[in-house]
């Protein structure tokens, strides 16, 4: 069986979803899970787009020895050297380059004629050859560029050293049919289309992304790009485990076969999800929280007489397990870690210790300690470690009864230590909270978006808080914890404000595209 390419970029093309931004450390944790996933190839960022992006690259390039460490490029001199510096340390360094090949693109955002796209693809793999053992070339827009001048492109940069050959459908545009049929163009009418893994790339704008993933599979791809739980810009990417699993459970109409440890589905997904905190759907292919759930008595009795009536999954196969122990009270640091482990972290001795505290001090409060609570422990460690000032919350106060205007009082420790405080009221009392902590930051957000919900069931459940904020222009989420829904929603707010004020001591402007 000819073995397909598993090529993830949930750290780059999925990191591009409004809204979410990682900090290093979860985009760390986030590499490691996917190396244990059996990603062969991981795209994990933009080094050039910024300096914070540039850090994680290098850091994730540094530590992951099992898949190769990928980061994007535009074809310009400047993009490959400092991706180069970023890069140089992985086991396998690669270079993914791209430009825009179709009449739009080229016309209206390059400003450059088909020839002078095809000068600087060519100029500037070869250029990145001269640094990187491998060098990974996309035609941005592929699937509404003109074949014939998409075929020449592409044998002129494998002439100039590209191993891979990228073909993404960028705007989500095509149909399986007619993107197979470029893969089949491609593979018939490119002399030197033997010397390259041929890529495929695809956006969910149609909802189509993984039927034109398998399209161009059957057609000649043989690396599949992708995110987990299909995250990404607008629609998102396509979803690897839904082509994983697909190829995996029809493998009798396929005859692909993909290194992904497929046990590992569940855990990955759980992990992103809760890290960019873009919750999967309940009915998602695989990983939704319903994909085993058979609720009509019909379907049930006939689960219970023979699971492959309505079943061609196993929940097994994908890491989806149902005898999730709780920890409680009596739980010990040994099975706190088990349980760290489980959940696909791995953490310092340090860290272990600091999160057990934490637990521990749940537990006074709580009887059932669910994962999803240790989810949250956890994400709060994960806090960036970047030296910013940042804004500390000291102090808050909230009035609130069904007699008089809710009332919030806050007090905050700025990012040049400074004490400020205020009161404010509002229609609710988290209306007030916000009220009270927007006067006091000097970033001037407005909240865009606000989530409140119980971590698990029962009373005495963690409250978590998301927010998203709009600050100077740019979208910045931020989450917090705490058994209080008010405490949560100000560490959410803050959370999100300092992620902004990191995120601006970090980043250069540029952007792609
Ligand atoms: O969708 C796209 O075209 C991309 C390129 C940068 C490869 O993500
Ligand atoms: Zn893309």
């Amino acid at each position: 069986m000819t073995k397909i390419f598993i090529f993830d970029t949930t750290l780059r093309d999925g990191e591009q979803s409004p809204g979410v931004n990682l900090n290093q450390l979860e985009k760390m944790e986030i590499a490691k899970q996917l190396e244990r996933y059996g990603v062969d190839r991981m795209e994990v960022g933009f080094p050039a787009s910024s300096k914070g992006d540039f850090n994680s690259v290098k850091m994730i390039a540094d530590t992951i020895k099992n898949s190769s460490v990928t980061g994007l490029a535009r074809a310009v001199k400047s993009d490959i050297d400092i991706a180069w510096d970023a890069l140089k340390g992985a086991e396998e360094p690669c270079l993914h380059i791209f430009i825009a090949t179709s009449p739009i693109h080229m016309t209206y955002k390059l400003k450059m004629t088909p020839e002078q796209v095809v000068n600087q693809a060519v100029e500037m793999v070869t250029y990145a050859k001269q640094k990187f053992p491998k060098v990974q070339w996309s035609a941005e827009d592929a699937s509404r560029s003109d074949l014939p001048f998409l075929a020449q492109i592409v044998e002129r940069v494998i002439d100039a050293g590209a191993s891979v050959i990228n073909i993404p459908d960028t705007v989500g545009y095509s149909t399986p049919e007619e993107y197979g049929k470029i893969f089949k163009y491609l593979t018939e009418n490119v002399p030197n289309i033997d010397q390259v893994h041929l890529s495929c790339h695809c956006h969910n704008d149609l909802g189509l992304a993984t039927a034109n993933t398998l399209a161009a599979i059957e057609n000649g791809a043989t690396q599949v790009e992708g995110t987990i739980n299909g995250i990404g810009e607008r629609a998102g990417n396509v979803a690897l485990e839904e082509v994983a699993v697909a190829l995996k459970i029809r493998e009798d109409f396929f005859q692909y076969k993909t290194g992904l440890n497929l046990v590992e589905t569940k855990r990955t997904s759980d992990l992103v999800a809760h890290l960019t905190g873009m919750h999967v759907q309940a009915n998602k292919a695989i990983v939704g929280r319903n994909a085993f759930a058979h609720e009509s008595g019909i379907h049930q009795d006939g689960v219970l007489k023979h699971a492959e009536t309505y079943e061609i999954i196993t929940p097994e196969m994908v890491g989806v397990t149902s005898n999730t122990l709780f920890l409680g009270k009596h739980s010990g640091r040994h099975a706190f870690r088990d349980k760290i482990v489980e959940l696909g972290y791995e953490l310092s001795e340090e860290k272990v210790n600091e999160a057990f505290e934490t637990f521990k001090e749940l537990t006074d409060n709580k009887k059932e300690v669910t994962d999803d609570d240790i989810f949250t422990i956890l994400m709060e460690l994960q806090t960036d470690t970047t030296a910013v000032d940042k804004y500390e919350l000291s102090m808050f106060q909230v009035q609130y009864s069904s007699m008089n205007i809710p009332t919030a009082t806050v007090s905050l420790r700025t990012p040049s230590g400074e004490y400020v405080q205020t009161a404010k009221s509002g229609q609710g009392s988290v209306e007030a909270l916000y009220g009270a902590l927007e006067e006091l930051v000097s970033e001037e957000p407005e909240v865009s978006d606000y989530q409140l919900s119980s971590v698990g069931r029962g009373t005495d459940a963690l409250a978590e808080a998301r927010v998203q904020l709009h600050i100077n222009e740019q979208l910045v989420s931020g989450r917090g914890s705490a058994q209080d829904v008010i405490e949560a929603s100000a560490s959410a707010y803050l959370n999100a404000v300092n992620r902004y004020i990191i995120q601006k001591t970090t980043k250069a402007t540029q952007k792609i595209n």
